[in-house]
């Protein structure tokens, strides 16, 4: 039975302890939010992909949060079941215990999201135990860290090697220790991911980590098949709207230059034949 109650905290931890995997997708705007909504999706993630995806910049580094705050009013106003999460951009964790939580005071106050997720390990342990603190949940992010794809020279597959595998999973530890609420694992070997879901009390969420995670999340433009740039492993295309939604405007130039759309009749509007007369 599809619950259609607000989802909470508790709601995500109740079905992770039960396996049921939890549903998460990206969403940038209202539509997208809507359709989170209105397809019991039970976390809408408005993830700093936001950047390259809907913004066309190069990397997630250029976003800013007046820019993450405009698009979460506009997803928040579409999602209203989901649990809301926002990426909290580049740069705007790294200042400070205080200047965190004041960044992250906006993305609940004047975004409308209800927590906030940021990327790394151990390094930033004390300001999510800050704001899990004050009553701002944190999801955390471990394994491949988009925003730091420069000193990682790319966006590549992490924790393959022992060392490493060991590092992700010490990460995401001492991440839970410090009160995140879930931890999302990308692009890591499934062995490893299965393994760090078994070991945590918080729920996984996977991208590019295997179907052992206690949840999966997509960005909404890789499910669709709206993004045309490159496209990882891990992306399964559910639909290809981008495809339909190209032969459409092609159909649409095409039929307005041909002078075919629009029809006098099924597609314009008409004038009383008196009225018409008088006004000539
Ligand atoms: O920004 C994003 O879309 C993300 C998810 C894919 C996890 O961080
Ligand atoms: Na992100």
């Amino acid at each position: 039975p599809i619950s259609r109650k607000k989802v909470t905290l508790q709601r995500l931890h109740a079905l992770a302890e039960e396996r049921i995997p939890i549903t998460v997708i990206t969403a940038y705007d209202y539509p997208t939010g809507l359709r989170s909504e209105k397809n019991d999706i039970d976390i809408c993630l408005v993830g700093d992909s936001l950047a390259q995806v809907a913004l066309g910049y190069d990397s997630t580094t250029r976003l800013t949060l007046d820019e993450m705050i405009h698009h979460c009013k506009a997803v928040s106003r579409g999602a209203k079941t989901p649990f809301l999460v926002a990426d909290m951009p580049f740069g705007t964790y790294l200042g400070g215990v205080d200047a965190t939580v004041r960044n992250a005071v906006r993305l609940v106050q004047e975004g409308g999201v209800e927590a906030v997720k940021m990327e790394g390990g151990p390094e930033i342990a004390d300001i999510i135990a800050r704001l899990t603190s004050l009553g701002i949940p944190v999801m955390s992010h471990v394994g491949l860290l988009p925003q730091r794809h420069t000193a990682l020279s790319g966006y590549r597959v992490q924790g393959r090697d022992a060392l490493t595998a060991y590092s992700v999973f010490k990460s995401a530890k001492v991440l839970q220790d410090a009160g995140a609420f879930a931890i999302v694992l990308e692009a890591i070997p499934h062995q490893l991911a299965g393994f760090i879901t078994q070991a945590l009390r918080i729920p996984t969420i996977g991208i590019g980590a295997g179907p052992s995670c206690s949840g999966q999340v997509l960005v909404h433009d890789d499910a669709v098949g709206v993004w045309s740039g490159h496209k990882a492993k891990f992306v399964r295309r559910f639909a290809e709207v981008g495809k339909g939604a190209g032969e459409g405007v092609a159909s649409y130039a095409a039929a307005v230059r041909s002078g075919q759309f629009p029809d006098v009749v099924g597609e314009s509007y008409g004038m009383d034949a008196g009225q018409w007369q008088e006004f000539q």
